[in-house]
């Protein structure tokens, strides 16, 4: 076999389940996929593949390159003067009533031209990069329009084209809010009539927020019988502020992953475990709401539901941009495990986006994606986050060192 790279003497995170890391690995790489895992403590033998590059990784830690599964990052504006008003007691659903929120973002996002918002983005996913994510999903959702929608979801492929360090995963979120002039079940019949059709070709993903200041279950379900017949899988932002019951909904339409979960109740996650469905946990947003509801975390555990975490990077509710900061947030505020935490943001994040089969882990057959940190210890880089212990990622085979992951 000749190998395009042959990456050696790795601690290498090949087991997900027990956590134990694998000094002197050797990976071997061919047309961006893993073709070889062997351990070998003298790997000057390997020097008569000639034609593959041989790096030398001096005992570093290598991992699952992490993926990010949920994440709003294509937008415009600020809202950290809605921060200061939740800070002086607003809370978040007195702020959307108010026009703010999601609608505020709304606005400026389609003030934005595609260039500025490529730009902002851009610099988003370099600063994720430089925290080890190399695959991260996006949603659109601050269009609400067909046409600032597309502007969207154009701007996710010209990411996903110019940056050959990262893969952005899109998912159609127009069920996020309801423009200015429609009531909520005009804008689903808009968006089953005009979107659907026309965002078919940047997405099979679409996602909806199923909430008392968004969508109604019954919104969401007329959404989600039209779309699964058309071809497109589900997701859900889903019991994040309440109980709606939107989880056990999304689960008959055998949804991906389902979102938040803040307000899920214990006696729903058997749903969630028969339809095969992940449960996305996102730290982030329940520390920055000062929520205090926490998710059903022991039934989720007792059931063997996927519990994935994302940063759901966006202005409102988590303006953050590292996965180590939310792993660090889930164990402390949710109770996660460090093993948790690792595979919530690797193999079941992959699960959460439908990818499980060619990234997530360091396995045979999977694109060489991997995270490179200078930390010796999984536990050190969950404890202490904001080290920024991140060397460098691994993306299809081609290493990009820290540096080269700066704007
Ligand atoms: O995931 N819940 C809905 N969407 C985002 C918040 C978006 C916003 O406030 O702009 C979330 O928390
Ligand atoms: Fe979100």
């Amino acid at each position: 076999m000749i190998y395009d790279t042959l990456l050696v003497n790795a601690n290498a995170l090949l087991n997900l389940d027990d956590l134990q890391t694998t000094p002197n690995t050797v990976i071997g790489i061919k047309d961006g996929k893993i073709v070889l895992i062997e351990q070998a403590r003298d790997f000057t033998h390997y020097k008569k593949y000639s034609s593959a590059e041989l790096i030398d990784m001096q005992g570093q830690l290598l991992t699952p390159g992490l993926i990010d599964c949920h994440t709003h990052l294509i937008f415009a504006g600020s809202r950290a003067h809605e921060f200061k008003l939740r800070l002086d007691g607003a809370s978040y659903t007195q702020i959307a009533a108010s026009g703010g929120g999601i609608k505020s973002t709304v606005a400026a996002t389609n003030l934005a031209s595609h260039e500025q918002l490529f730009k902002l983005a851009k610099n988003r996913i370099q600063i994720m990069q430089r925290h080890g994510a190399t695959t991260i999903e996006v949603k659109s959702g601050y269009g609400l329009s067909v046409e600032s929608e597309i502007k969207i979801l154009e701007v996710a492929k010209q990411l996903e084209r110019n940056i050959p360090s990262v893969s952005i995963v899109p998912t159609f979120l127009g069920a996020h809010a309801t423009p200015p002039g429609y009531t909520n079940d005009e804008y689903i019949d808009m968006i089953i009539e005009q979107m659907l059709p026309n965002i078919k070709q940047f997405t099979d993903v679409i996602d909806g927020f199923c909430e008392n200041i968004a969508f109604t279950p019954s919104q969401i379900e007329r959404l989600f019988e039209c779309a699964v017949n058309m071809g497109f899988r589900v997701k859900l932002h889903a019991e994040q502020l309440s109980d709606q019951k939107a989880s056990v909904l999304a689960t008959r339409f055998h949804a991906l992953s389902v979102d938040h979960l803040e307000y899920l109740s214990p006696l729903d996650v058997k749903y969630l475990a028969q339809s095969g469905t992940v449960a996305v946990l996102l730290p982030g947003a329940f520390y920055f709401l000062k929520e205090t509801k926490l998710p059903p975390i022991q039934e989720l555990r007792a059931q063997h539901v996927p519990i994935a975490i994302a940063t759901d990077m966006n202005p409102g509710t988590s303006p953050f941009l590292s996965l180590p900061l939310m792993m660090n947030m889930a164990c402390v505020c949710f109770g996660l495990t460090i093993p948790e935490v690792w595979r919530g943001v690797t193999i079941n994040a992959a699960k959460a986006l439908g990818i499980d089969k060619s990234v997530g882990s360091i396995s045979l057959g999977k694109i060489a994606d991997f995270a490179i940190w200078q930390s010796d210890s999984l536990d050190a880089i969950v404890y202490s986050p904001t080290d920024n212990v991140c060397s460098g990622i691994v993306k299809a085979g081609h290493v990009f060192e820290r540096s080269s992951c700066h704007p």
